[in-house]
């Protein structure tokens, strides 16, 4: 109930008390002077009389002054403050947040407008800096479509040339000028591979669509198909849980899986590979697991081994770009999960490498 109210509730309960004790002694005045009482004590009576009626006077025009008061000095300033900050809770930032009268009120409202200006300050420098980072992105955009068309066609333009060049000159070229021809081919063919994967990074959120209920199960079925020859040539089993359907792109899920899964092959150890895809429950995500056989990752280079570009071992050992996984964390991230290395599990066998993710789960299945 708002504060005028109660002032009214108790400035009435107070009125009418004071006027029943007026009306009690009147009363008794009345019944006083009923008994003829001697002229002295009817005086005093009579005087008694007049005096309550100057006080009740005299209370009527306080209580009008206090209400005054009340209205003007504490209930309209209150009302002033309350339309103020209303107004800059609908979204109008700039307006000023200022009161007079009371003081104890000009110093609230102050303190107020000091907070709204550095909340309103420390807003507009977020609202400049995601303006920035939209900026860059725009570039960054503009650089991935740059790569994608204008970079590869002169790599490829290098890699088939120079093919061309070792096979009709063969006769004539020595076997050092092969040498050269097949460093030239090479590198060429790593950097498409490095700008077909930085593609795809780049496009994680961007480019390949919304997230919707989607089969887990399929898309690993579908990275598997894409590794078959992989799996195939390394002789590996691939076992999995039964797979939910989760919240997400069926595009990056096919990407997550087979990355993670390229790499349970690739880094095997002298056994054939064993790979097992398990999930579990837990509140509104569902934990994937990956577990591999594998040479395992030292615990040390947990964190690393996510950063772009970053791999723990020579590329003529291991071939590869770097980029796995760091693009399968940010396929997780975007879908709002998280991936790690799990430093405790080991795999089937008692070592390899395990990795689990988080993804949403779709509505209550
Ligand atoms: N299953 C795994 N077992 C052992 N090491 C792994 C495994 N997966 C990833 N790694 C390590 O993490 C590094 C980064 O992986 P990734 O980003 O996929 O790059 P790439 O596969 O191109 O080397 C790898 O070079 C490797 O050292
Ligand atoms: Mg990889």
């Amino acid at each position: 109930m708002p504060v005028a109210r109660w002032f009214l509730l108790f400035g009435a309960l107070a009125g009418l008390t004071f006027a029943a004790g007026v009306a009690t002694v009147m009363t008794m005045a009345a019944r006083t002077a009923e008994l003829n009482p001697r002229r002295e004590v009817a005086d005093q009576v009579d005087r008694l009389i007049v005096a309550l009626i100057v006080v009740f006077v005299l209370l009527l025009v306080c209580a009008a002054g206090l209400a005054l008061v009340v209205r003007y000095a504490v209930l309209k300033p209150i009302d002033q403050l309350t339309d103020q900050v209303r107004a800059v809770a609908a979204g109008d930032f700039d307006r000023d947040l200022h009161v007079d009268r009371p003081a104890e009120l000009a110093e609230l409202s102050s303190h107020i407008d000091s907070m709204r200006g550095r909340i309103l300050s420390g807003w507009r420098t977020a609202q400049d800096q995601a303006e920035e980072l939209r900026r860059s992105n725009g570039e960054l955009e503009q650089f991935a479509y740059v790569a994608s068309h204008d970079l590869q066609e002169p790599l490829r333009k290098v890699a088939s040339f120079t093919q061309m060049l070792e096979q009709r000159y063969a006769d004539r070229l020595d076997d050092r000028a092969r040498q050269y021809i097949h460093f030239a081919v090479d590198g060429a063919k790593r950097m498409q591979a490095l700008i077909n994967d930085l593609l795809d990074f780049s496009r994680v959120g961007r480019v390949t669509g919304g997230r919707t209920p989607t089969e887990s199960g399929a898309a690993l079925d579908r990275a598997l198909d894409n590794l078959s020859a992989a799996i195939e040539e390394s002789g590996a089993t691939i076992t999995r849980d039964e797979l939910p359907t989760v919240l997400g792109n069926q595009t990056q899920l096919t990407q997550l899986f087979q990355n993670l899964i390229e790499n349970a092959v690739k880094f095997r150890s002298e056994e054939p590979p064993r790979v097992h895809i398990g999930v579990r429950r837990d509140g509104g995500m569902w934990e994937f697991r990956c577990s591999d056989n594998g040479i395992g990752v030292e615990p040390k280079y947990a964190d690393r081994i996510f950063l772009i570009f970053q791999r723990l071992h020579a590329r003529d050992v291991y071939p590869g770009t770097g980029i796995g996984l760091a693009l399968c964390r940010k396929i997780v991230e975007y879908h709002g999960g998280r991936l790690w290395l799990d430093g405790d599990a080991t795999g089937p066998g008692g070592h390899g490498a395990t990795f689990r993710w988080t993804l949403p789960a779709a509505g209550d299945t």
